[in-house]
C-alpha cells in the first residue's frame, strides 16, 4: 500500500531579482512500513524536503499526497492535526522541553490531542520502556545523555502510533556506536509499531541498513545504492 507520494516537488526562494532553486522536480513514493534513507551534503535541501513531506512547509510547485490528503492544499490546521496523529517528527537536536521530564515530554502529543493524563502517562511509560529507558522516566532532558535524549524523542514521535516517521539526522550529533544503536532501535520498534520512515542522514553506513536509499544532489533526488 502506498502511504506517501511526492510528485514534481520544487522549492525556490526569492533572492532579490533572482530565485534560488533548492528542490527541483523531486519524486518520491513511500509504501506503508518502508524505511528509506535520504543522504546528501549540507545545504542540498534534505531538511527542506523532509519539512515538505510532513506538511511543515509548502513547495513552490508539485504535490504531496499522504493517506489521500493533499498536504499542499490542506489548511495549516488540518496539517497540524494530521501531524499530531499520523506523522511523527524527530529533529536533529531532539527539541525536548527542558522543564518537563522524559515521561511528560513523551506524553505531550497525546495530551495536546485531548487524551486523559492517565492514558497519556501509561502509554508514555510503555514507550519509554520500549526504547530502553524504563529506568529514566522522571529524568529531565539535562539529566540524560545525548543518545538517551534521542530515544526520548523517538518515543515522543511514536506515541500516537503514526503511519509515518520523519527523522532529520537523528544520529547527527551522536558517536558512531550510539548512532548505530539508534538505527537498531528504530528497526526493532518497526515490528511493534509498524511505521514507515524517511530518515535523513550524512552517514552512508547507516543509510545502507534501511530498505531504500535516495541521494539528494543540488536539489535533485535519485534512488540507488549509496
Ligand atoms: N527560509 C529560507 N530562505 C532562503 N533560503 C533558505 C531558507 N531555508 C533554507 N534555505 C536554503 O536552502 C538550502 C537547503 O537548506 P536545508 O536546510 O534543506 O539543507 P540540508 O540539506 O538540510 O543541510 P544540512 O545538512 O546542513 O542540515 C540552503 O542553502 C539554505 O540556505
Ligand atoms: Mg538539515
Amino acid at each position: 500500500m502506498t502511504l506517501l507520494v511526492a510528485t514534481e516537488v520544487s522549492k525556490s526562494y526569492a533572492d532579490g531579482e533572482h530565485s534560488i532553486d533548492i528542490l527541483q522536480h523531486v519524486n518520491l513514493s513511500l509504501s506503508a512500513g518502508e524505511h528509506v534513507a535520504i543522504i546528501g551534503s549540507s545545504g542540498s535541501g534534505k531538511s527542506t524536503l523532509l519539512h515538505i513531506l510532513g506538511g511543515l512547509d509548502v513547495p513552490s510547485s508539485g504535490t504531496v499526497i499522504f493517506q489521500n490528503h493533499n498536504l499542499v492544499t490542506s489548511s495549516d490546521t488540518q496539517n497540524a492535526k494530521l501531524r499530531n496523529t499520523d506523522i511523527g517528527f524527530i529533529y536533529q537536536f531532539h527539541h525536548l522541553l527542558p522543564e518537563f521530564n522524559a515521561m511528560e515530554n513523551v506524553a505531550m502529543p497525546l495530551l495536546i490531542g485531548g487524551s486523559s493524563k492517565s492514558n497519556a502517562y501509561a502509554k508514555a511509560q510503555q514507550l519509554l520502556i520500549d526504547v530502553g529507558l524504563g529506568q529514566r522516566l522522571k529524568h529531565f532532558p539535562n539529566q540524560l545523555s545525548g543518545g538517551e535524549r534521542q530515544r526520548v524523542a523517538i518515543a515522543r514521535a511514536l506515541i500516537n502510533e503514526p503511519a509515518l516517521l520523519l527523522a532529520d539526522e537523528p544520529t547527527g550529533n551522536l558517536d558512531d556506536e550510539t548512532g548505530e544503536e539508534i538505527y537498531h532501535l528504530l528497526d526493532s520498534l518497526k515490528t511493534k509499531y509498524a511505521f514507515a520512515a524517511v530518515v535523513v542522514t550524512h552517514d552512508l553506513r547507516l543509510a545502507q541498513k534501511l530498505d531504500t536509499q535516495y541521494r539528494l544532489i543540488k536539489g535533485r533526488l535519485t534512488q540507488g545504492s549509496v
